[in-house]
């Protein structure tokens, strides 16, 4: 029988990619609109999962990212951001342990970023975000193993997406290109095979761990 995925932000960018790779491999892909479930609201995840879902892999790829200074930084702009990237993230997490447990198989990748680790002038909320994910990476990687869950996260370096083109002027991209090693931004595609890897049965032994796919920015 095939495995279930659900996969939020699937509408777009990497999401979108990574729900196209795995329809063509088999996987039973869901991609909730935001109407369907929202992740600002935990009401709507909780209203989402009212009916049981046996989600057998989790996909928490949509992630917003405004940037600001740091004394700009509205107090409901950095809530949300977290609601979005980390809250809603956790949420899900739990809501799909359930029925992991009962398989005793599961597979969960968060997708951070390489601001978890680094950062850039206004990224508090993101990085801090981010940063957040890492750390329930981690956690829910060591209390799910027992169970044959395995989570990891995925940090993307610059991937060529409406969200990079919304926070980077045409010249910051330039700029930002000469900086990276193979000398291009990513495909979302690129990064789906990743994912989809770890979402895999060939996956059966890396779990926790936070792989970085970015053209070699972060090493120098
Ligand atoms: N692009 C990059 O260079 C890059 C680098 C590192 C990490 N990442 C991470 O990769 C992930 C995907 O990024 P992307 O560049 O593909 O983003 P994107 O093109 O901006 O797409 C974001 C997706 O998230 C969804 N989303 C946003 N807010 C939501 C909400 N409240 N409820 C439900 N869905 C919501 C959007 O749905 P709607 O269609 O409803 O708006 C959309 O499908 C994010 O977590 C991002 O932080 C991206």
């Amino acid at each position: 029988m095939s495995k279930r995925v659900l996969i939020t932000g699937g509408s777009r960018g990497i999401g979108q990619q990574i729900a196209k790779l795995m329809e063509a491999k088999g996987y039973e892909v869901v991609v909730p609109k935001r109407e369907e479930l929202n992740l600002e609201s935990l009401e709507s995840i909780d209203k989402y999962f009212a009916s049981e879902r046996k989600i057998d892999i989790l996909i928490n790829n949509a992630g917003i990212n405004f940037i600001s200074p740091l004394p700009d930084i509205a107090t409901e702009q950095w809530s949300q951001m977290l609601t979005v990237n980390l809250t809603a993230p956790m949420k899900l997490v739990q809501k799909v342990i359930p029925h992991m447990q009962k398989t005793k198989w599961g597979r969960i990748v968060n997708i951070s970023s390489i601001f978890s680790n680094l950062t850039r002038q206004g990224r508090a909320s993101y990085s801090a975000s981010k940063s957040g994910l890492n750390g329930l990476t981690r956690t829910a990687a060591v209390e799910l193993g027992q169970h044959g869950i395995l989570v990891n996260a995925v940090c993307p370096g610059y991937v060529e997406t409406q969200l990079t083109h919304q926070n980077n002027s045409p010249a910051d991209i330039e700029k930002i290109l000469k900086t990276i090693p193979v000398g291009r931004m990513a495909q979302p595609a690129e990064i789906a095979e990743l994912v989809e890897f770890l979402c895999s049965e060939r996956n059966s032994y890396i779990t926790g761990q936070m792989i970085t796919a970015d053209g070699g920015f972060s090493i120098q």
